[in-house]
């Protein structure tokens, strides 16, 4: 098992309830998703005895499981791997479709791989304890979704997460919902060829922001889901400004970020990076109303 240090106690639970066999915690986020994280968990696989039968269960956030699961894809040319998601964007997003990957001298998740885990297993109990901002990060990837996919679950997760207490058994059953909608692009498309380059919606400037903060050490960043409620009202900004107003007020009332803080020009040099293009042009999922996306 590899986990995040911050939930130690509740990856011990876990790996009682599995029959863990030894376990590696890392510290998770942005700093540690890179190839040496990856080769440290390799080594751990290595002094563990693990061979091609072996499976590597990660309890953590989306960082965790990202460098888990290319890890897991890489140590002996593949082995099995599992998620328990800790964070709601990690239940929403991170653990579901089989992505991997870490970041390269700055540039978002440049090295990676795809691996389908053999199974995720959600406890939404988790997320008593995440800190907020962790929190609405997620929201963010949850309210994503649901633009991608179905206008009235949208509607109603802006209601649940706009409220001050959060219903956690309402937003179990949306978590359910959104990886529903996720699970049918990815089983659509699994290697992100098409279709699954929707649910990168807001994700050109997101990265574009992460890395620009990245480049110049900004103390306090904003987190993944920020930075990509910022991008959905950007993409949505450049076809139908009306859209773009509701989401602007809708993600104020869940307490996400809507403004661009840095010029856009600025921003370019990491946007003419970005993994997602093709043929010398930089490329945007457009939002032109709510499920009706373009790639
Ligand atoms: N997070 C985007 C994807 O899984 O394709």
């Amino acid at each position: 098992m590899v986990y995040d240090r911050k939930v130690q106690e509740y990856a011990g639970k876990i790996a009682g309830e599995c029959g863990v066999t030894a376990s590696l915690g890392i510290d998770a986020g942005e700093a540690g998703k890179n190839l040496e994280t990856v080769a440290g968990i390799c080594r751990f696989l290595m002094s563990c005895g693990a061979d091609r039968d072996a499976l590597l269960l990660a309890v953590g956030g989306g960082t965790v499981t990202d460098v888990a699961g290319l890890a897991a894809a890489l140590y002996k040319r593949g082995i099995s791997v599992a998620f328990v998601p800790t964070t709601l964007l990690s239940m929403v997003d991170a653990a579901y479709g089989g992505k991997n990957g870490v970041n390269l001298d700055c540039y978002k998740n440049m090295v990676g791989t795809f691996l389908q885990p053999e199974f995720v297993y959600r406890d939404i109990s988790c997320l008593a304890t995440l800190p907020r901002r962790e929190f609405l990060s997620g929201a963010a990837e949850l309210l994503k979704t649901f633009l991608i996919g179905d206008a009235s679950l949208y509607a109603e997760a802006v209601d649940v997460l706009s409220r001050p207490d959060i219903d956690w058994r309402h937003l179990d059953e949306l978590v359910g919902q959104a990886v529903a909608i996720k699970l049918r692009i990815v089983n659509a498309d699994p290697y992100d060829n098409g279709e699954r380059h929707k649910l990168n919606l807001g994700h050109t400037f997101a990265h574009a922001i992460e890395w620009y903060e990245h480049q110049r050490g900004v103390e306090c960043p904003l987190t993944h889901g920020e930075a990509v409620a910022i991008g959905i009202i950007q993409s949505a900004s450049l076809c139908n400004e009306s859209l773009a107003g509701r989401l602007r007020f809708d993600f104020r009332a869940c307490g996400l970020p809507v403004d661009l803080p840095y010029p856009l020009d600025e921003l370019m040099p990491a946007m003419e990076n970005d993994k997602k293009n093709g043929e010398g042009e930089i490329r945007f999922v457009l939002i032109h109303d709510i499920a009706d996306i373009t790639y």
